[in-house]
């Protein structure tokens, strides 16, 4: 996907010069001369990203960012800035400016630059995606968009009704594609916090250092690249919501200094003497067993006890199969309508199948499988020939035995093997059904010396 970008400035050589460095980074470049031009364009086509000059006829730069933060609000915004105005940028950092870069325009930090803040509007985008999708669902169904019958379900419901008002920390666990994140927005939701963001954080994703800075923010100059002060996730969650996903993941300073915002509600950025305090709830998930992490001193026990006030487990689906046809008749209708199929449901003995699956990856999976079956399926019911051979197979070389007395490691390493096969030797298949990260089953591979087998299968990614 070729991203579009906005240049805005009226010197006609910065603009052309920008355009060209952009477009070899491979991005699609628009211009304008003047603010209401820029306007102009972003009306016309689809823009992802916008460069604007502070100083510029017709509408300048500070004017321009104030519209488009409010009708466009996922749309970053990325101020350039002559040497007298400096202040002014700080100002439009406020008003809700990506960033700024001062002229003359360093390229390569601009390139860097460009490059974040469109992975963030990404991961605003799939938000968004996502958001539209429950209250999609949520219209069908009566506002409730977490589907289930099972009455282990029904006690998540429950408990879920109960916490959201409150301001209790929960602890979100279960499976890969289990619905944890599915659960933390409808905490958020219906709780009396649901005016101000939901922030999330996907905590494997980031590097220590990364992940610190992102979340409490960093003061101008406090490292090397830190040219502005930015605010952390914690900022920006204030009266909301932040969602710490992945929380088994992050090390030990981190975990001191979100254990401090819990008991003190107050931090500093990363560099920053000044004390910001902060009111938030916090929501965090994980698919390890925590207990364990804090028994085998990876976690702490404080921050853990903390956490996990109220604990919603969410179970795999193989041990509520009851849900399953509710789940594929609600994906199976959702994609059916996405991609204007006829199809009106499944054939009894492709429902028997996916009833008797086990579901490594969850509900997840069942989406994804009910997806691609909706859309390379020819007649209107789905049978068993639409779904993946592995779901329709039971009792074949993926069942694995595994008597009590086997060392773990033995058992470690038929269950990876099995894993394997049955993902087509896919690895980032195999990592998430496992719910272990790709470096961890990278090391397991070698470790167990199951690269030779691999080789002989197919290889993917
Ligand atoms: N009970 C449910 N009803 C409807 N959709 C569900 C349900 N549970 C999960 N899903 C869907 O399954 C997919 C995975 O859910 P989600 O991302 O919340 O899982 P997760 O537990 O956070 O997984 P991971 O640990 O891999 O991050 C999403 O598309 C979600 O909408
Ligand atoms: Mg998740």
């Amino acid at each position: 996907m070729t991203f579009r970008i906005l240049v805005a400035d009226d010197e006609k050589n910065i603009r052309s010069g920008l355009a060209k460095s952009l477009e070899m980074d491979g991005y699609e470049v628009v211009q304008a001369e003047d603010g209401q031009e820029a306007l102009r364009q972003m009306h016309k086509t689809e823009i992802d990203l916008i460069l604007a000059d502070l100083r510029m006829p017709k509408l300048p730069g500070d004017k321009l960012l104030k519209k488009v933060v409010s009708a466009y609000p996922a749309i970053p915004v990325i101020i350039l800035t002559g040497h007298g105005t400096v202040d002014n940028a700080v100002e439009a950092m406020r008003d809700g400016a990506y960033d700024f870069v001062t002229k003359p325009v360093n390229l390569e930090r601009l390139g860097l630059l460009v490059k974040r803040a469109l992975s963030r509007r990404e991961l605003a985008r799939k938000h968004q995606e996502l958001e539209a999708e429950i209250s999609r669902l949520g219209k069908q169904k009566l506002g409730a968009e977490i589907l289930g019958k099972s009455t282990i379900m029904h006690h998540v419901f429950e408990l879920l009704k109960q916490v959201a008002p409150t301001k209790a920390s929960v602890l979100i666990t279960g499976e890969s594609g289990t619905g944890k994140e599915l659960v933390a927005n409808a905490i958020h939701d219906q709780s009396p916090r649901n005016k101000a963001p939901l922030v999330k954080v996907h905590c494997a994703a980031l590097s220590e250092s990364l992940l610190e800075t992102e979340l409490f923010g960093h003061e101008k100059g406090a490292f090397t690249g830190a040219v502005n002060q930015r605010r952390g996730r914690f900022e920006l969650a204030d009266r909301g919501t932040i969602f710490l996903d992945e929380i088994g993941e992050i090390n030990q300073s981190t975990q001191i200094k979100i254990l401090r915002v819990l008991q003190e509600k107050s931090f500093e950025r990363v560099g920053g003497e000044s004390t910001i305090s902060v009111d938030v709830r916090i929501i965090a998930a994980t698919n390890r067993n925590l207990k364990e992490e804090v028994v085998a001193g990876r976690f702490r026990e404080d921050l853990y006890y903390r956490l996990n006030v109220v604990n919603i487990h969410i179970p795999p689906l193989r041990e509520r199969p009851e849900d399953i046809p509710l789940l594929a008749a609600r994906f199976l209708k959702e994609f059916a309508s996405e991609n204007k199929r006829e199809i009106l449901g499944l054939e009894p003995k492709a429902a028997m199948a996916l009833r008797s699956y086990s579901w490594p990856g969850n509900v997840r999976e069942l989406r994804n499988i009910i997806e691609s079956a909706v859309v390379m399926s020819k007649y209107s019911y789905l049978g068993p020939d639409d779904l993946p051979n592995y779901v329709t197979s039971r009792g074949n070389e993926n069942d694995i035995r595994i008597k009590p007395g086997t060392p773990m490691t033995e058992s470690e390493k038929l269950i990876i093997r099995a894993n394997l096969n049955m993902f087509g030797g896919n690895k980032s298949r195999t990592s998430e059904a496992l719910g272990i990260g790709r470096k961890t089953l990278h090391r397991k591979i070698k470790e167990y010396g199951l690269e030779a087998e691999l080789d002989e299968s197919s290889v993917s990614p």
